[in-house]
Order: C-alpha cells, then sequence, then structure tokens
C-alpha cells in the first residue's frame, strides 16, 4: 500500500515536471497577480518582460518597489518560473498575465 502511494507521487512529480512550473505558475499568478493584474495596483507583468539574468537578480538587488507579496522558497519558485519563460528562454511568453 505505501509502496504504491509512493509510486504515486513520484508519478506526480514526473508529470508535474516539465513545467517546473504548474505549482510555480500557480504561486506567480496568485502572489503576483495580486498585485499585478487589469484593475489591479499594478500593471500587469509577464515572465517575457525581461531577461533570465535580469530576472535572477531582480529581486535580489531589490528592484521591486515595496513588497513583492512573496519570500523564502516560494519567490525562489516563482523566480525559477519566470527564468523558465523569460524573454530569452526557449518558451517565451508561454506564461499568462494575471488577470
Ligand atoms: C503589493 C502589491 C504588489 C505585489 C504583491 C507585487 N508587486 Fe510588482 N509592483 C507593484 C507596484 C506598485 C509596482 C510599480 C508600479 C507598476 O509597475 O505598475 C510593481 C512593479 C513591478 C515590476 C516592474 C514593472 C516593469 O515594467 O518592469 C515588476 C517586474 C514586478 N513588479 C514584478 C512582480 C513580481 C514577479 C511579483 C510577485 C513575486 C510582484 N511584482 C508582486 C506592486 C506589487
Amino acid at each position: 500500500m505505501k509502496k504504491r502511494l509512493i509510486a504515486c507521487m513520484a508519478l506526480a512529480v514526473l508529470v508535474a515536471l516539465p513545467g517546473v512550473s504548474a505549482a510555480s505558475q500557480a504561486l506567480f499568478l496568485q502572489k503576483c497577480g495580486a498585485c499585478h493584474k487589469k484593475g489591479g495596483t499594478a500593471a500587469p507583468i509577464n515572465p517575457a518582460d525581461k531577461a533570465g539574468q535580469v530576472w535572477e537578480k531582480y529581486f535580489e538587488r531589490g528592484r521591486h518597489p515595496g513588497d513583492p507579496g512573496a519570500s523564502g522558497g516560494d519567490l525562489k519558485a516563482i523566480i525559477d518560473y519566470l527564468k523558465a519563460h523569460a524573454a530569452d528562454s526557449d518558451q517565451p511568453a508561454a506564461a499568462v498575465i494575471p488577470k
């Protein structure tokens, strides 16, 4: 029983991998989308707005005006997601702008 559960979880991880993304995209939409959406307090943003390198340094260098609403592992997951869909990636703008 336990083995089957582990096998299921391993499969779930494998299925989720191509989009390092599914969970990270959800975080991006939820955390960043809280402000960055149509009619929100900040303009919509898209991962393809910046190159991977720029996303890598953006929060590290404190470029974001004010609290981005995510920190630690959450912020790291979002940054990885942004990098994966950055302007210079294989799949730029594959993401949706938070609505
Ligand atoms: C509390 C509200 C809030 C949250 C949450 C938030 N932002 Fe922002 N963000 C702003 C404001 C305000 C600005 C400056 C005004 C603007 O660009 O509309 C800004 C600006 C930016 C810019 C600069 C815009 C540009 O054109 O370069 C980027 C990039 C950005 N945010 C990314 C993010 C990301 C990624 C997240 C999630 C980790 C996030 N923000 C979460 C409020 C927020």
